[in-house]
């Protein structure tokens, strides 16, 4: 009992969402968040931006459902589930960016949480004195401060800018700056949300190192990625959230092989014009997908090699018809890594969305595809690239045989999951 640093209790977040408009208020809430940000980290001034929506058509939604689980003093808990599954809410709560609906949670301990948007920085303030207002909050001295300080900066790389505004950082310096102070100003606890999304390689193995590194100095890090192989190395507990509710809590290898089988089981199961964990304005709905052969006959797995009509089925809203439109199909294999993406703009294809409904095909030949498991993420976006409608996970594909080299082999899918032929040859 001594060393638990978190507990939280029947915890549960209702959120009122506006019908037709869950994009726009979703945005909308995460623009607050950021305005926010100075409020949000002194953790005293709580303004939850989802009460204000006055739509008629308002319906609740349960974003956590009566969650509960303990943490311990060093723990390394990774959170793991789908887009939409709660995990960003869970660790907002824990920050105290926003209150639970019901339930409660009690931290021992200082915190020190680097959200998805970057919340914790005052956007007026530079980098300078955003740290030393964030270590302040943390109750550090002055001096505790200048210690870290130089540490900071070297890790954040942002030396030159310091006396710069934060607001006129780029988001990869933000990110950077933001979780140096995060993980160098030893709180009791470390909450990271999907940072390795930002920033380039070099940058995200250099969190990686520090979250390992805070870990074993017997700090308690949690952790949400999407990237698996990043939870494993780094996490020895996980815990699967399941549209909100919590589905496993156990060590990291357990739940990340839960998390793979629902993730290849449970994509198609709902239709994808009913699927709430979508992005984007709105104006047009993606309403189903599927893959058909050569003939047009529709298929239940693909064959490396082989030629296929990737099809997508829409609803406009609007009433007018929307000219071009960029499509967007996108494979991940089953570590998350996104390993293919289809876009008309890259041949110039031209794509109009009818008034009303239709079809969009997209013909690939030669399926580059290794033999495996795959997550399809599906988007409609305008040319100004303002996102109309984007669904993770839409779909999960197989890939079983085929004969993509024409010698029967079918490459070697544990190691690697794009075929190429090539000619061998000694000289
Ligand atoms: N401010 C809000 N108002 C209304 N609905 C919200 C709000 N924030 C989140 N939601 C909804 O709550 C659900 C859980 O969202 P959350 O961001 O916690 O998911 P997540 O697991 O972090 O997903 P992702 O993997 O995409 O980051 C989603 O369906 C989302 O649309
Ligand atoms: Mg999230």
């Amino acid at each position: 009992m001594s060393n638990t640093i978190i507990r939280v209790e029947n915890l549960s977040k209702k959120y009122i969402i506006g019908h037709q408009k869950e994009g726009v208020h979703r945005y909308k809430a995460l623009r607050d968040v950021i305005a926010d940000g100075a409020k949000s980290v002194s953790r005293k001034f709580l303004k939850p931006s989802d009460k204000k929506i006055s739509n008629p058509a308002r319906e609740e939604f349960w974003a956590l459902k009566d969650i509960s689980f303990e943490i311990k003093q060093g723990d390394r808990v990774g959170i793991i589930g789908r887009n939409g599954a709660g995990k960003s809410t869970l660790l907002k709560i824990l920050s105290r960016i926003t209150e639970p609906t019901t339930g409660r949670i009690c931290i021992k301990g200082r915190v020190a949480s680097l959200l998805e948007v970057g919340t914790g920085f005052h956007p007026e303030l530079t980098g300078r004195e955003n740290i030393y207002l964030n270590g302040a909050i943390l109750g550090m001295s002055k001096a505790e401060i200048k210690n870290k300080f130089d540490e900071i900066i070297a890790f954040a790389e942002v030396e030159k800018f310091l006396d710069t505004p934060v607001k006129r950082y780029s988001s990869g310096m933000y990110v950077r700056l933001a979780f140096a102070v995060a993980a160098h100003l030893e709180p009791e606890v470390l909450i990271v949300d999907e940072v390795l999304a930002v920033g380039d390689l070099h940058f995200q193995k250099k969190c990686l190192g520090k979250m390992e590194e805070v870990g074993k100095e017997g700090r308690t890090v949690i952790f949400v990625s999407h990237n698996i192989s990043a939870i494993e190395a780094l996490c020895q507990r996980g815990i699967l959230l399941q549209h909100g509710n919590l589905c496993i809590d156990s060590n990291v290898q357990t739940a990340i092989q839960r998390y793979l089988e629902e993730a290849t089981n449970n994509t198609n199961a709902t239709l994808l014009e009913h699927r709430r964990d979508r992005k984007g304005s709105g104006k047009a709905k993606i309403t189903h997908f599927r893959v058909l052969d050569f003939l047009k006959s529709e298929v239940t797995y693909l064959q490396s090699g082989n030629d296929y009509y990737l099809e997508i089925k829409y609803a406009n809203t609007t009433g007018k018809s929307l000219k071009n439109i960029i499509v967007g199909i996108a494979f991940k294999d089953e570590y998350y890594n996104r390993i293919l993406l289809l876009k008309n703009k890259f041949t110039g294809s031209s794509i109009t969305l009818d008034k009303i409904s239709g079809d969009i095909l997209c013909f690939v030949e030669n399926l580059p595809l290794a033999n495996g498991l795959y997550s399809v993420a599906l988007s409609l976006e305008d040319f100004s690239n303002e996102l109309i409608d984007q669904i993770q996970d839409a779909s999960t594909i197989t890939v079983d045989g085929g004969n993509f080299f024409g010698t029967g082999s079918y490459g070697e899918p544990m190691f690697c999951k794009i075929l190429m032929k090539a000619q061998w040859v000694t000289n």
